[in-house]
């Protein structure tokens, strides 16, 4: 029984941190395609061509349930793959629904018609590739309606923190704040749509300043994971082993990961 998450590089393990403190008896297979990272930056076709092709190494594993960790590849790839692509025996489920419901004031499945909710203004964070699909505001629209949502492109944070350059991702964090800040002075909520921005969690909050609440995935995703497997425990593989396998090079990503989760996180080669 183990379970795969899957991210473009280190941001799925603020994830995967989560859910295995939410579930602790479960195994769990990580893969980063660090050798294909950022994401944020690639087109749809290419988004999807990669995602479908590191979701395929996690079945290897035994792992008939994925969690894209990565919203880039939740907002450009999921809603194609499980139209197109997913096998009827297989699940793959994204990080997106998870965080709007939680926005939103909602239960769970809860598909009853959009309404008021108390958030009016939102920032939303997140790679080019995300702001560019607007699936965030898709999502948000099918349950909530008078919601002003400000979305930053956030280029290059992705890159600095994949090149353990923790000093221009922190500059970087400042500056998109900055330019949000300046386009809405005052928002409710702030999302970090992007599962590595919980890696720069204390920066993003800071430049906000106070009075701003920041959502970010980690516990949304661990406890709708809990939930959906006591629904369908029989989604659990037959994968017995937790791994964290890497595109990348494992030393290299090893040593970013240790540094980023501030303790010791050691890759193999995909
Ligand atoms: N962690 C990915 C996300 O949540 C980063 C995407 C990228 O590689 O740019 O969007």
């Amino acid at each position: 029984m183990a379970v795969g998450v899957f991210d473009s590089g280190l941001g799925g393990l603020t994830v995967l941190d989560a859910v295995r403190r939410r579930l602790p008896d479960v195994p769990f297979v990580y893969l980063g395609d660090n050798a294909h990272a950022p994401y944020g930056v690639r087109t749809a076709d290419d988004i999807f061509a990669l995602t479908c092709a590191a979701v395929e190494r996690l079945w290897a594993e035994g792992c008939d349930l994925v969690i894209l960790a990565c919203n880039t590849a939740s907002a450009a790839a999921l809603k194609r793959m499980q139209e197109t692509w997913l096998p009827p025996e297989k699940r793959v489920l994204g990080v997106f629904v998870p965080l709007i419901e939680a926005l939103t004031e909602r239960q769970w499945g809860d598909n009853s018609p959009p309404r008021e909710v108390d958030v009016k203004h939102v920032a939303l964070f997140a790679t080019p590739a995300t702001v560019a699909s607007r699936a965030f505001q898709r999502e948000l629209a099918f349950r909530a309606i008078g919601v002003d949502v400000e979305a930053q492109p956030c280029g290059g944070v992705v890159d600095a923190i994949e090149q353990g350059d923790e000093i221009l991702a922190e500059a970087l964090v400042r500056s998109h704040v900055q330019a949000l800040l300046r386009r809405m002075p005052h928002p409710q909520a702030a999302v970090l749509g992007c599962t590595h921005y919980p890696l720069m969690e204390g920066v993003f909050a800071e430049a906000l300043g106070p009075g701003v609440r920041v959502f970010s995935q980690a516990n949304l995703v661990a406890e709708s994971l809990a939930d959906y497997l006591a629904r369908r425990p029989e989604m659990l593989g037959a994968g017995t082993v937790s791994r964290f396998l890497t595109t990348g090079d494992a030393r290299a990503v090893s040593d970013r990961a240790t540094q980023f989760m501030r303790k010791k996180v050691v890759f193999e080669a995909a």
